[in-house]
């Protein structure tokens, strides 16, 4: 079956077209050659990996329960207009949601690319091309894996709202540093937060494999934002760094609220209020939506954003107390989670193969 025929949401437009106007920048002197940012582009190009190869493909997800994620990955598991469901119901209620989510990180992988390649046009310095370019490539892998685990579930959604807002703001703006502040610091950090969820609960080892190797990417492209941005903002007026304080604020705000997946409660015939308002209160929720902004929030410290906008803005959102998190130390923790996770499976494919 052809995958646009795979949409929960028939009659769902097969394409997006977004008009752009912005500078398209070369660069003669081949500058600068910042250290930071080369050491960035070696290890995007020594880390390339082919999802052909890496994954194994003939895995498949559970009929019940497709990635096998613990009951309160589901916002409204504890609501009870999904209480009172028959179990039955219960289950394609999950089957949905995770078919839901999964679908957009499908769709802000493509953003994700999108985004990169306007970069490598956009940026003024040739390391940041180099890098970005790199990036391409990286996001162009990630369509392709949450593409073919969404196969797997047999069903799709469009895109959320709230993301396409996000994404079209990013994208019809035609400064360079808000395509960064957008994609590299906001929905690639809040991603970051969301994807491992999956890696760490999720007992699917595909749907594991996948978010695993995908955020030893994503940890360099957020890297690399942080890096370009630290150095430019710094240049910048007062005026204009608080215009992007206010663009992140409502940024932040815009994709929390992508979480409370209002259309798809609609979608399934659900109460809409009673769901967002049981996800508001519930404490795991809560809870969830508190700690997708782990990365957003030291990140958005370190490139110098850091004005009484912002942190009002953080406080409001009760995500403050993140600004010391070691954002660096996540990143490691992102490398070798993907190691573990690939000498693990390999270790049971052979035992499984020496048993055959
Ligand atoms: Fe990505
Ligand atoms: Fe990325």
């Amino acid at each position: 079956m052809a995958f646009c025929d795979l949409s929960a949401v028939p009659g769902a437009p097969a394409s997006w077209a977004l008009p752009q106007d912005f500078t398209c920048v070369f660069n003669w002197e081949f500058a600068p050659e910042r250290s930071r940012l080369l050491g960035l582009y070696e290890r995007g190009k020594t880390m390339q990996w082919n999802a052909n190869d890496r994954i194994d493909w003939g895995q498949e997800l559970d009929a019940e329960n497709p990635l096998q994620l613990p009951p309160g990955a589901l916002p409204i598991n504890a609501a009870p207009c999904y209480q009172r469901l028959p179990a039955r119901e219960q289950m394609e209620v999950r089957r949905q949601h995770q078919a839901w989510s999964t679908s957009q990180f499908l769709h802000g992988e493509q953003g994700a690319l999108i985004c990169a390649s306007k970069i490598v046009q956009q940026v003024p310095d040739m390391d940041a091309k180099f890098y970005a370019a790199t990036q391409v490539m990286d996001e162009a892998r990630h369509v392709e894996v949450y593409k073919k685990l969404l196969e797997k579930f047999g069903v799709t959604y469009p895109m959320t709202p709230p993301l396409r807002s996000l994404l079209e703001q990013v994208l019809r703006d035609s400064r360079w540093d808000m395509t960064y502040l957008g994609m590299q610091i906001v929905i690639e950090g809040l991603a970051l937060a969301a994807f491992a969820r999956i890696r760490d609960e999720a007992q699917n080892p595909l749907a594991a494999a996948v978010n695993a190797y995908v955020m030893e990417d994503e940890a360099r492209h957020v890297a690399f934002g942080r890096l370009s941005l630290r150095d430019y903002y710094p240049q910048l007026t007062a005026a204009e760094r608080d215009e992007r304080e206010e663009f992140l604020v409502e940024a932040c705000a815009l994709m929390r609220d992508r979480f409370d997946a209002m259309e798809l409660w609609a979608h399934l015939g659900l109460p809409v209020g009673e769901c967002v308002e049981h996800l508001h209160a519930s404490g795991a929720s809560a809870a969830f939506r508190t700690r997708l902004f782990t990365r957003i929030v030291p990140a958005v410290k370190d490139i110098g954003l850091w004005g009484e906008r912002v942190q009002r803005g953080f406080e409001r959102l009760g995500v403050l107390e993140f600004a010391n998190v070691d954002i660096e130390a996540l990143q490691e923790n992102d490398l070798a989670a993907a190691r573990d996770l690939e000498a693990r499976q390999r270790y049971v494919r052979s035992v499984a193969a020496a048993a055959e």
